[in-house]
């Protein structure tokens, strides 16, 4: 049976969506910017993965904000979903990519099943809302401070979904 994968992503300055692009790649799956995703696009896969950037201090990236709507009205009950999220601890240490949080609250308020959770272990910072039960709920990414380990945490993870 083949696995259909659809990434869906948001970004500001790109490094969430370069992020998204790599993870399609190694998937071989469709990549949608939620500017222009469609309840189908989430709907309409065997995994749905989400990508996320932290703005403000602890808050969604404006266009997942703006289009939360289409996630809510999407049916993902018993869905398989993974989320990806972008931040920046040194930086922003007590809302350490709390976006990712914000969307794992919401699909799992669906019904999602969520897979691809990992280690906090090699971060440092004070909090987070995508840490629950001591692991972060999905893929966790510091290309401000620790782009020289994306790669190994990329494909480890890919590994993990598989
Ligand atoms: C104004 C601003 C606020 C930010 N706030 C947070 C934050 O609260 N938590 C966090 O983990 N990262 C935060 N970041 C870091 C971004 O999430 C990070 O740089 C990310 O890689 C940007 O992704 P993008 O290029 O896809 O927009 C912030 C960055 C900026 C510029």
């Amino acid at each position: 049976m083949t696995t259909s994968v659809t990434v869906v992503y948001g970004s500001l300055s790109g490094t969430t969506k370069s992020i998204a692009s790599r993870i399609a790649k190694r998937l071989n799956a469709k990549m949608v910017n939620i500017k222009n995703a469609t309840t189908e696009d989430m709907e309409n896969c065997d995994l749905l993965i989400l990508g996320v950037p932290t703005y403000g201090d602890g808050i969604l990236q404006a266009d997942w904000e703006d289009k939360i709507d289409t996630l809510k009205s999407a049916n993902l009950f018993n869905k398989k979903v993974a989320l990806f999220g972008l931040g920046d601890q040194d930086t922003y240490p007590d809302s350490f990519l709390d976006a990712m949080g914000i969307l794992y609250d919401q699909v799992v308020e669906q019904g999602a099943n969520v897979i691809g959770f990992t280690d906090t272990e090699g971060f440092t910072y004070n909090l987070s809302t995508a840490e629950v039960d001591g692991k972060f709920v999905g893929l966790a990414i510091d290309q401000d401070t620790q782009s020289d380990q994306t790669e190994e945490r990329i494909e480890a993870w890919i590994s993990q979904l598989a």
